[in-house]
């Protein structure tokens, strides 16, 4: 059996050599593969005596055992080696200089900072923020908001609905059903503000499909009109950074409030800039009003004992008014030049520490 151990010096010798894991592959496939070496010898061995076959099946399954085992170490010296190889190879030099033409700082989006000031000012002003989803039930969205099935106000929501199969699924069209959502927590006095995305099937120079809404809710023994107007002059006031604004509480119709308002501030537009603050030209920035008692009673809450106010406004809005920003779409169009002439710096974003 000299060519037989031969045979295995040399088989071990291969699996030795090899350097990736398709050689150790045909090593095995040249010795154990259907007509491999070993293979054949196995095949042949009916021509051998009895003991002869008895000591060659031991040598062959010892040898099989060995072959299998140098395989396996060499696949992971082998994988290891690659590794280390690779990573090497990719390794990143952080030292490097940016390309000059490619270099940009990075900017907070005026929405995030819009917001972010927000929730600075009615978190000053004593309002807890809270959340509602972005996915809504139609209850909540419309329902409860005292705007019932063929109510005409669901036409003025262009909604977009979500298909389902058990409840009724909406894109939220405003931030008002986060009112409900607390409201029936029934933890009074209530004192919330919510911003959050909003949805409607509508899209030209002032609208986009998704916007950005904050709602206040204010729900107590003796709220009235008066805490109302108060409350947001001071808001108005303090987020334009404006002193001298003026606020005009114009009558209107939300289905969720009586009496409804909507307010605008006062401006001048010379040359197409607009100026607030200054000027008899006024501007709407917001919806607002008493909630309507059926709200309160569709959430279990005493109308008689409680009252509340409620507003909503529209952050876009807010900050193009504030930051002179000519059109809504700019917003969402991933303009790195509009991103970096409008954009915050992240030292000029409001310090949260509060919250
Ligand atoms: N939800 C109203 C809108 O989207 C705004 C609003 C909120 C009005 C709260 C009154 C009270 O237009």
């Amino acid at each position: 059996m000299k060519n037989y151990d031969q045979l295995i010096d040399s088989a071990l010798a291969e699996l030795e050599s090899c350097e990736t894991p398709e050689l150790l592959d045909k090593v095995r496939v040249k010795y154990f593969g259907k007509n491999g070496e070993v293979t054949n010898i196995l095949k042949s061995l009916s021509k051998f005596s009895q003991a002869e076959k008895k000591d060659m099946g031991k040598k062959v399954n010892l040898f099989k055992q060995t072959f299998f085992d140098n395989l396996e170490k060499k696949k992971k010296v082998i994988e290891q080696i690659q590794i280390k190889e690779k990573l090497q190879k990719e390794q990143i030099d952080i030292s490097l200089p940016t390309r000059e033409e490619k270099k940009f700082d990075s900017k907070i989006h005026p929405i995030t900072h819009t917001v972010n000031e927000i929730i600075s000012i009615l978190g000053n002003m004593g309002l807890n923020y809270e959340e509602g989803p972005d996915i809504e039930n139609d209850f909540y969205n419309f329902t409860a908001l005292n705007i019932p099935e063929n109510h005409p106000a669901r036409e003025m929501h262009d909604t977009f609905y979500v298909k389902n199969n058990s409840e009724k699924l909406v894109l939220r069209t405003h931030t008002s059903p986060v009112q409900i959502r607390n409201l029936k927590k029934k933890k009074f006095p209530l004192r919330i503000f919510a911003p959050g995305r909003t949805y409607r099937c509508d899209s030209d120079i002032t609208h986009t499909p998704m916007f950005h809404q904050v709602e206040g809710l204010v729900v107590d023994h003796s709220v009235t009109f008066a805490n109302l107007k108060w409350f947001l002059e001071k808001f108005c006031k303090t987020f334009f950074d404006n002193e001298e604004l003026k606020l005009r509480f114009r009558p209107s119709y939300f289905p969720f409030t009586e009496p409804s308002a909507e307010v605008d501030i006062n401006c001048s537009i010379t040359a197409g800039k607009i100026t607030l603050g200054e000027g008899d030209k006024w501007m709407e920035i917001l919806g607002c009003g008493m909630v309507h008692p059926n709200v309160l009673k569709m959430s279990g809450v005493d109308d008689q004992k409680l009252k509340g106010f409620a507003f909503g406004m529209g952050i876009e809005r807010l900050s193009m008014l504030k930051y002179g920003m000519p059109d809504l779409r700019d917003f969402y169009d991933s303009n790195i030049k509009w991103l970096s002439h409008y954009g915050f710096s992240f030292l000029e974003t409001t310090d949260l520490s509060w919250r």
